[in-house]
């Protein structure tokens, strides 16, 4: 019977020197040395020896078994190595390409533009108030002094909701009044940045949905002249110190007087170029005193109180800045546009 268990070993051995693949690997390995295997078998039938012989043959036997598990594992290891190896020169893995890169988003210009405004008018006291997109026409118009046939409530500009009193409102400044109305009779200084939107053809020139930023100022004793210095001192921290500005005459439903500013072409120098249509000059803002009708509406009385109020457009100032000629690109949503900033 030893020399059955001998005849097996080198059987077991002949075998495992020609196994190519895992999976044959694990048949070998419950056919010999498994708990079911052969060797196993053997040692069932020791008590079929004389009994002298008996403990020989069952430490032959483990020692057998002992050797064989040792051969398989170093068999067990090359068959792997040789199997990974085939798969990576397969292509399944290279672990020496580069990672994918983490895509990263960047902020919108317009987004860039409102942040630069925004650390600005917070430097010279102004808190962000933010008003609602969707107005009543009350609100958008009627507070604001346009009259009943002014030609901005035309359906051709405003988009109305199928309720003819409700819109979107069409510049930020129905603003004023809300904060007015929550905050009288304390002194009033704020910016009222977001979206507006108006039923127009859309051109380079013109877009249905853009940012305004207004700004507004209310107490007692403000004057013309704190409007000038206020926007003169916002031009020199956003055009830098010294740019030439200019007020214009000009109308405005809700304030009296009121005006617009032109800052002196950066691009030019006001030697006049393409962007400022060879004036020398680009208009940035409209502005002007509330008025008086304004203030009584937010529930402020004119007679001790006035205030100055402005409205400015981010895409303008973001289009002048960076010579971009064409305002459908800011919500087109093409990446080469917008991976530019
Ligand atoms: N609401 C005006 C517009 O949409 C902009 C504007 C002009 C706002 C003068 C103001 C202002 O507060 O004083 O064109």
């Amino acid at each position: 019977m030893l020399d059955q268990l001998e005849n097996l070993g080198a059987a077991a051995r002949t075998e495992l020197n020609q196994l190519t693949n895992g999976s044959t690997l694990d048949a070998w390995n419950s056919k010999y040395i498994g708990r079911k295997g052969e060797i196993t078998q053997m040692l069932r039938r020791v008590s079929e020896l004389p009994k002298e012989e008996r403990p020989a043959f069952g430490k032959r036997a483990n020692e057998l078994r002992q050797e064989l598990e040792a051969e398989f594992a170093e068999k067990e290891a090359v068959i792997k190595a040789a199997e990974l190896e085939q798969a990576m020169a397969a292509g399944a893995l290279d672990v020496s390409l580069p990672g994918r890169p983490v895509a990263r988003g960047r902020l919108h210009p317009s987004t860039q533009t409102l942040r630069r405004i925004y650390a600005i008018w917070a430097e010279m006291g102004f808190q962000v108030y933010r008003s609602r997109d969707v107005e009543t026409d009350e609100m958008n118009f009627q507070l604001l002094n346009f009259p009943p046939h002014h030609p901005a409530r035309e359906m051709q500009d405003t988009f109305y909701t199928t309720n003819p009193d409700v819109l979107l409102r069409t510049h930020t400044s129905p603003g004023q009044v809300r904060v007015m109305r929550q905050y009288h009779p304390e002194p009033i200084r704020v910016i009222l940045p977001g979206m507006c939107y108006r039923h127009e053809q859309i051109t380079a020139r013109s877009e249905i949905q853009f940012h305004q930023v207004e700004g507004l100022a209310v107490g007692k004793g403000i004057r013309f002249s704190d409007l000038k210095g206020t926007l003169i001192n916002f031009t020199n921290r956003l055009y830098g110190q010294g740019r030439p500005v200019r007020f214009r005459a000009s109308h405005f439903p809700f304030t009296e007087p009121s005006a617009e500013m032109d800052v002196q072409c950066f691009l030019c120098d006001g030697k006049g170029c393409r962007i400022c249509k060879y004036t020398g000059w680009l208009e940035i803002l409209g502005c002007g005193m509330v008025h008086p009708t304004v203030l009584r509406n937010g529930g402020y009385d004119p007679s001790i109180y006035s205030g100055f109020a402005f409205g400015m457009g981010p895409e303008r100032i973001t289009m002048l800045r960076h010579g971009i000629e064409d305002i459908r690109y800011f919500w087109g949503n093409d990446l080469r546009f917008l991976e530019q900033f």
